[in-house]
């Protein structure tokens, strides 16, 4: 890894956006995307450049008009590093990329870790990508260190164990300024905002065997174990953040003998502890406490076309974003657990080398991708084979998601290059990580994408 070649390239891109007068930046749509837009924003802000934003999908040949009838320079975040030939060939004005999806190739105006040997699938998000071009703008944005590695959680990149490479300096920025508190604990939703039994009742990542969608039994469960759900002199409820050390220990034991009972593998074992990152200036007891949380806050609001809310959340607004934002993460946890619920009951289809569920017309297309890598830890679908969703968008294209995970990326599975060059192929458009992709076909060719995509996994993986 060149770090050092990075923060230079940081720097002169940094120089080259504050000479602009007014930029928009065009961010993605998801918690990574949302994240970088506000750091972005926010530094341009501060260093007086006038600056507007809009978050969406994905950028295909259906968007161009679109951006073209902007009017001012672009910075693409959180997308563009796949689609530099067509943003190159038809976009009009100036634009920039910072991005941290496998590049096509390098290009003058563009920021990728990738470039640089940072995996940017593991190790920087785009939203550290971002943060250290905002740190390159000025060292007083250092105080956005929470927002970049929210960005950097949403993208799962804290998977196994705890954020790594690049991550770590992010971390360590906060840190100095005690803003981040990393640590090792459970690694469940709902620790800081959630009443003991709804955590466990909500929890689909890993999916407690008998506990997940109970809430009675996730009572007798914790009772059992001779925790009092309500403080014993106040009478307040308690949240997993109120218990003693020792309380932790033993709920924390219990979940995990009851993952190997059910002979959960490893790879779902391994999800219950890992590291956690905490903001302490946040609100006790709000999802903004903590980080995956926070991410989740975001997807909440991108893939429910409520962008703006939380990008605005990122910047600050505890006000009205927040409580607008509370009802969406509402609707997006109702919309999650019965898309899941959906697949479970009407199942994943099985072919030689993947498995598909088709959801058209029950799961927004926003969503067929979170709830496809929610059935990987729901222990629907076994992990042995890459699992694809799809679900029909409301301009009648089918989008396709792909989720897997890093042992079959061990193996060769690269999604993002099985998807652009199978979807190509059809006449669609594709790409993304190697562990985490999305297309668009249109919907006559499901049968024929399903045949060519279960034939270049088995290519990739030998089989
Ligand atoms: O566009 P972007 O790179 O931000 O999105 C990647 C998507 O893939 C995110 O929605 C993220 O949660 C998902 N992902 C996943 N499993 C992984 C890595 C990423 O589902 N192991
Ligand atoms: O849409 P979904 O969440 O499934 O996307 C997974 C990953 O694939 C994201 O990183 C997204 O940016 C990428 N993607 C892409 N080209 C597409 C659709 C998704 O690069 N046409």
């Amino acid at each position: 890894m060149d770090f050092a070649a990075f923060s230079r390239r940081a720097r002169d891109l940094a120089t080259s956006l504050l000479r602009e007068e007014q930029i928009t930046v065009v961010g993605h749509y998801d918690a990574d995307g949302l994240a970088s837009t506000a750091i972005l924003v926010k530094a341009l802000q501060r260093s007086g450049v006038d600056v507007d934003f809009l978050n969406t999908r994905q950028i295909d040949s259906d968007h161009i008009n679109e951006l073209n009838s902007l009017q001012n320079p672009i910075v693409f975040v959180d997308m563009g590093s796949g689609q530099i030939d067509l943003l190159e060939s038809e976009i009009k004005q100036r634009f920039f990329i910072v991005d941290h999806h496998p590049p096509q190739r390098n290009s003058k105006n563009q920021i990728n870790p990738f470039h640089y040997g940072i995996d940017g699938t593991r190790e920087l998000s785009a939203t550290g990508t971002a943060y250290f071009v905002a740190k390159a703008m000025d060292q007083g944005n250092q105080d956005l260190s929470p927002v970049g590695i929210v960005g950097a959680v949403g993208d799962m990149q804290d998977l196994h164990g705890g954020l790594k490479g690049a991550n770590r300096t992010i971390i360590k920025d906060g840190e100095d300024l005690k803003l981040i508190h990393a640590h090792k604990n459970l690694t469940l939703f709902g620790r800081h905002s959630r009443p003991l039994p709804k955590m466990l009742e909500y929890c689909s990542e890993p999916m407690l065997p008998g506990l997940t969608g109970n809430y009675m039994a996730c009572v007798a469960f914790i009772e059992q174990l001779g925790i009092e759900l309500k403080d014993p002199v106040g009478g307040e409820v308690r949240y997993y953040v109120d218990l003693s050390l020792e309380e932790r220990q033993r709920l924390t034991t219990a979940l995990y003998m009851l993952l190997l009972d059910h002979n959960a593998p490893e790879l779902v074992t391994g999800m219950l502890i890992g590291e956690v990152y905490e903001f302490p200036k946040e609100k006790p007891r709000t999802e903004l406490r903590d980080a995956k949380e926070f991410a989740t806050v975001l997807n909440a609001c991108g893939r429910h076309e409520e962008g703006e809310i939380g990008v605005n959340i990122c910047m600050g607004d505890r006000g009205s974003s927040w409580s607008k934002a509370k009802r969406l993460l509402e609707k997006h946890r109702r919309e999650l657990r019965e898309g899941l619920e959906w697949v479970k009951t009407n199942g994943i289809k099985e072919m030689e080398h993947i498995y598909y569920f088709d959801a058209s017309g029950v799961i927004r297309d926003t969503l067929v991708g979170v709830i496809a890598g929610m059935a990987y830890g729901s222990m629907v679908a076994k992990s042995e084979k890459p699992i694809i969703g799809l679900s029909l968008a409301d301009d009648g294209s089918m989008k396709i998601s792909a989720r897997g995970n890093y042992d079959l990326v061990r193996s060769g599975l690269r999604l993002g290059e099985a998807l652009r060059d199978v979807c190509g192929r059809l006449g669609g458009e594709g790409g993304g990580h190697d562990v985490a992709a999305g297309a668009r076909i249109d919907p006559s060719k499901k049968k024929e994408f399903l045949r060519l995509m279960d034939i270049a996994v088995s290519r990739q993986l030998n089989r």
